[in-house]
């Protein structure tokens, strides 16, 4: 089943440790303290954080790890995945890129995953020998998608012209390797550079989704495409 693969990332995703002008606050000082870590080498969380976080620029885009969390543990069960044609990648507000392998097993517990994310920032990669499950590098949206070179890369945002979730897969079954950016942020939208990378900008329902269900029936749509469940049952 080569060439049906979907890339999918999460792009400008609320994730990153906290920054330099917080890292006196109070709140984020607790924090660390019960951590034993720094607090430069603590996530960025809002609902620890959310006093400290007033004053910071674009805050309501940044500090929601959990958004990643759950999305990703839906990305990494779905059928999609399980058959090697997902291949999915956290972008940061940050401009870091996680690289994930689909064989990964993430901690479905949420302390576990900001532990395990924090590891990943303080080393690169986890498990730190071996072939990587995660491994995090500096890299802008820009620079991955040159990397990854999609063949079409579709823009998720309810800034874009309504299109039918079904139809929209049909069509990129018939790209080479398509692409889908999907926000990992709770609020706002995407940046210009991010919407001007994108090759189209398509809207999939009348309200603002969540982007775990946005990015589940994303999926599931591209799966009914492909004809996967069907496959499956052979
Ligand atoms: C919680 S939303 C962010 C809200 C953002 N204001 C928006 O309207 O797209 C997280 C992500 O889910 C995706 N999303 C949510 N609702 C959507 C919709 N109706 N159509 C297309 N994408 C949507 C977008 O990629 C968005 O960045």
């Amino acid at each position: 089943m080569s060439g049906m693969e979907l890339v999918l990332i999460l792009a400008e995703s609320a994730v990153e440790l906290v920054p330099p002008e917080l890292t006196k606050h109070p709140s984020i000082l607790k924090l660390a303290k019960k951590r034993g870590k720094k607090p430069s080498e603590i996530l960025l969380d809002r609902s620890y954080h959310h006093a400290a976080m007033r004053s910071l620029k674009d805050a309501e885009k940044r500090g929601r790890p959990d958004i990643v969390h759950t999305t990703l543990l839906e990305l990494l069960g779905t059928p999609l995945n399980r058959e090697g044609l997902l291949q999915t990648y956290v972008h940061t507000v940050d401009n870091k890129v996680v690289e994930i392998d689909s064989n990964v097993r993430l901690p479905v517990n949420y302390d576990r995953f900001v532990g395990l994310l924090e590891q990943l920032y303080a080393v690169g990669k986890v498990p730190e020998a071996g072939q990587p499950l995660l491994a995090i590098r500096k890299q802008t949206l820009n620079q991955l998608l040159g990397e990854i070179k999609p063949s079409t890369t579709v823009a998720f945002t309810t800034l874009g012209e309504y299109k039918d979730l079904s139809r929209l897969c049909e069509e990129l079954t018939k790209e080479r390797k398509p692409a889908i950016l999907i926000g990992g942020f709770p609020r706002g939208h995407f940046s210009k550079e991010t919407l001007n990378l994108a090759d189209r900008v398509v809207r999939i329902d009348r309200e603002a989704l969540e982007a775990w269900v946005v990015a589940s029936r994303a999926v599931y749509a591209y799966e009914l495409a492909i004809g996967l469940p069907k496959q499956r049952l052979r």
